[in-house]
């Protein structure tokens, strides 16, 4: 098992004087109190004892249809029986990998992937094997190749995994056409897509492209894509209630190895959660109009950060300004480690671009900016204190490079006698 960086990141973050540009927090401030207050009062007047009691391990049907509803929003259709509720995203990834990796087993990820994913997956000993992202995401020809070298050595290759929109950390979107070749490759090479998708109702410019899952499933069930989605990005964190939805063999696998993880996800939550998507605002859904006001807060977000940026790091750094989502990743000099920098950053926190790979060696002149749950003063100053911290490293490796001092000609540096050989001793 390993520590996942952005565990230790948080314990960081607690402190109050670090501006913490660090976690992948949606705003949750912006959530009216009088509107929890009048969603809990009617857990508890419509079904305090259910909300208190145990649930069905595949979670409640009504929140199951909350996600459905959601899924729908981005295009998909699924059946709510289809769907097993479960303790946020996260959960999903430890369940696929508990139900279908064995030691040595492949999963062939994009490099750089979500750092919280690979502790999950490397506690089941699965590898990981990354491959390369450009403006489209995944390299899908990268990855062709990579599964087709993994079987020649042998290795059993399980699973594509997939974060497809606003990827975290890159920002990228995997382009339609990209969508369909992805798809194409898994059922040729017979493995399954993990599609990991928290992200895409968060857009706030461009089109809407179509799930994985919707290109798979077509009239009937998908047969090749596991999908996971969570209530996390969209509403609350805080609620630990996500879905993943999975050919049928596999999601009763995933539900007996939910049974011995938890019994259930937390049917107080689950409550919680269908009384805000049930929620009317005026003619429409409570959470739609939520979230329209959440796309503008992170955008102009993400604007501040991209200006700040410009303003204060410049040509030092380079960066994708992504359609949607909640993170920049930012590229410097190779000559940076961007975990020494957080090192010497004064009371500001960030991703090192390392946790985003396997081997913890790649990304390393890389960090990951999260510009969604920080007012903009924030921004402004988290940014400048980056900046700060890469002129200081800035300074010292050019002090570094310089050549050394010549001894002055005759001077007092005694000439070092020339080591006798080893024989010779
Ligand atoms: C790509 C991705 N997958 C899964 C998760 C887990 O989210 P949660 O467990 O809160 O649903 C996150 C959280 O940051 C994420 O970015």
């Amino acid at each position: 098992m390993r520590s996942s960086a952005m565990r230790d990141m948080f314990a960081l973050t607690e402190r109050p004087e670090v501006i913490s540009l660090a976690g992948g927090l949606p705003d949750t401030s912006t959530f009216s109190p009088a509107l929890y207050a009048r969603l809990m009062a009617e857990v508890a007047e419509g079904s305090v004892a259910r909300a208190l009691q145990y649930g069905p391990t595949e979670g409640l049907r009504i929140v199951a249809e909350c996600a459905a509803g959601v899924m729908a929003a981005e295009g998909s259709a699924v059946d709510p029986d289809h769907l097993l509720i479960t303790t946020g995203g996260q959960q999903v990834l430890d369940l696929v990998a508990k139900t279908l990796i064995d030691p040595g087993d492949v999963i062939v990820a994009e490099g750089p992937t979500y750092p919280g994913a690979l502790p999950a997956f490397a506690a089941y000993q699965a590898e990981v094997h990354q491959v390369a992202v450009d403006a489209e995401g995944m390299v899908v020809e990268e990855a062709a190749a990579a599964i087709a070298a993994l079987r020649s050595e042998g290795k059993r290759v399980k699973l594509l995994y997939t974060i497809p929109n606003f990827q975290n950390p890159a920002g990228v979107t995997l382009s339609l056409e990209r969508r369909r070749r992805l798809l194409a490759l898994a059922k040729e090479a017979e493995v399954l897509i993990l599609e990991d998708n928290p992200y895409g109702l968060l857009r706030y410019e461009g089109e809407p492209l179509p799930t994985i899952h919707s290109l798979d499933s077509g009239e009937g069930e998908a047969e090749t894509v596991i999908y996971l989605g969570t209530f996390s990005k969209i509403f609350a964190p805080g609620v630990r209630v996500g879905w993943v939805v999975a050919p049928a063999p596999i999601r009763e696998k995933l539900n007996l190895a939910k049974q011995g993880a938890d019994l259930c996800s937390s049917p107080l939550c689950q409550l919680f959660v269908t009384a805000f998507f049930r929620a009317q605002e005026g003619q429409r859904p409570a959470w739609e109009a939520y979230l329209d006001s959440q796309r503008a807060l992170y955008r102009r977000r993400r604007d501040v950060m991209v200006a700040a940026l410009t303003r204060e790091l410049g040509p030092l750094a380079s960066w994708n300004t992504p359609e949607g989502g909640l993170f920049l990743w930012v590229n410097l000099d190779p000559s940076f480690d961007t975990t020494d920098l957080l090192a010497r950053s004064e009371q500001v926190a960030f991703v090192p671009g390392r946790a985003a790979f396997y081997d913890g060696q790649r990304g390393a002149n890389a960090m990951r900016l999260n510009f969604a749950g920080s007012p903009e003063e924030e921004i402004e100053e988290g940014i400048r204190r980056i900046a700060a911290a890469v002129r200081g490293e800035q300074g010292l490796l050019g002090a570094l490079r310089q050549p050394a001092p010549k001894a002055p000609p005759g001077g007092s540096v005694l000439p070092l006698q020339p080591r006798r050989r080893r024989e010779q001793r």
